[in-house]
């Protein structure tokens, strides 16, 4: 009865969402090359990015993309969320730029809240392979982007087309990065404003800070008073080195699901903002709808939600911006 309750609940959620995050959304990567020409708009709704943007250009963009990222998880599956952070961490200041990834004094990625961004050098890597194959071509927002469906596939999650056509950003500023990019520490108003300013709603914060919870977090902060006392010595024992990495979900760290919902409900959220979320009258039905959905839908959710933050564009920086040649510098031409 839960089951079914929460289902409906969900499901009349998120026709909230545009049809077009649903059109874009599809359980299996090989169901969505059918689909793809049955089915979806050769153009994106309002942002000027399409589905065919590299289809003459470049037509083995994705294919190429895709098998660096499989080749880098392979080696290192926790890769695959890193990925994920950085291109959350680009998206959130001026859109999704690759501004995350210019590497030079003072830029977004010297920010204390980047300190622990990994996973650079497979956009670099997929990047010079780009460059090979269709030169000056491939942005390094579109790249990030779509490397971070394919990780997110790799995770077990769900696949969706990624309509490509992003510039590359030539700002990139280590102190909007800090004011902008949450560090764990907000409160859930500071981060219903900021999804809400980015175009993301409630559901989407709830479904994207899931992947919070996937492989670890280093240098945890203070105990919170909420955690049950077993989860709390654990940690103890666990954060006496300042070392040693914590799995941001108790149970499954290593997968995307609703068992990061169940936790919540049990109190086991490490970061307070996660934790929060249960608490928050705002939030909490959401997090008790997703701990009972079943889990071959929650990744179709995720994938809704992932479309959405993809397509935070800045209007001035597709107008400005550029295709880097090498994504940690602004073109010097
Ligand atoms: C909603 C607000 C969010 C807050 C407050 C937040 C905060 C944090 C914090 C404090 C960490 C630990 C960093 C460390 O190890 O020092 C973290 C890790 C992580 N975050 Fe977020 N985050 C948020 C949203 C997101 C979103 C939307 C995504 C992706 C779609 C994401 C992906 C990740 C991943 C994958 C990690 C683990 C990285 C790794 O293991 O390499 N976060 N986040």
């Amino acid at each position: 009865m839960k089951l079914l309750i929460s289902f409906f609940f969900l499901v009349s959620v998120f026709h909230f969402c545009s049809a077009s995050d649903y059109a874009t959304n599809y359980a299996e990567k090989g169901e969505a090359a059918e689909l793809k020409i049955l089915t979806l708009p050769v153009t994106s709704d309002s942002n000027g990015l399409s589905y065919d943007y590299y289809y003459q250009s470049c037509p083995n963009a994705e294919a190429i993309i895709s098998r660096k990222v499989k080749e880098w998880i392979d080696k290192d599956r926790t890769l695959a969320a890193s990925i994920l952070r950085l291109h959350f961490h680009d998206c959130v200041i001026k859109g999704c730029d690759g501004s995350i990834l210019l590497n030079h004094e003072g830029s977004e990625r010297s920010a204390d809240v980047s300190k622990t961004l990994r996973g650079f050098e497979v956009i670099d890597d997929i990047k010079a392979e780009l460059e090979k194959n269709c030169s000056r071509t491939v942005s390094c927002a579109d790249i990030l982007t779509s490397a971070s469906r394919d990780a997110t596939v790799f995770l077990g999650g769900s696949y969706w087309m990624v309509p490509y056509g992003r510039k590359d950003g030539k700002v990139s500023i280590d102190e909007e990065a800090d004011k902008m990019v949450p560090n764990g520490h907000e409160d859930i108003t500071s981060l219903i404003e900021l999804f809400q300013s980015k175009g993301l709603n409630l559901v989407d914060l709830v479904i994207l800070s899931v992947q919070d919870r996937l492989y670890n977090y280093q240098g945890t902060g203070k105990p919170d008073s909420t955690l049950p006392d077993r989860y709390l010595n654990f940690l103890t024992r666990k954060c006496r080195w300042a070392s040693e990495y914590i799995d941001l979900d108790a149970t499954s760290p290593t997968s995307l699901g609703n068992e990061y919902y169940k936790n919540l409900q049990k109190r086991m959220g490490l970061l307070s903002t996660d934790q929060l979320m249960y608490f928050d009258p705002r939030t909490q039905p959401l997090v008790n709808a997703l701990a009972y959905t079943p889990q071959d839908f929650y990744p179709q959710l995720f994938g809704v939600s992932m479309t959405k933050l993809g397509n935070i564009v800045d209007p001035e920086v597709q107008q400005e911006g550029e295709i880097r040649t090498n994504c940690n510098y602004v073109n010097s031409y």
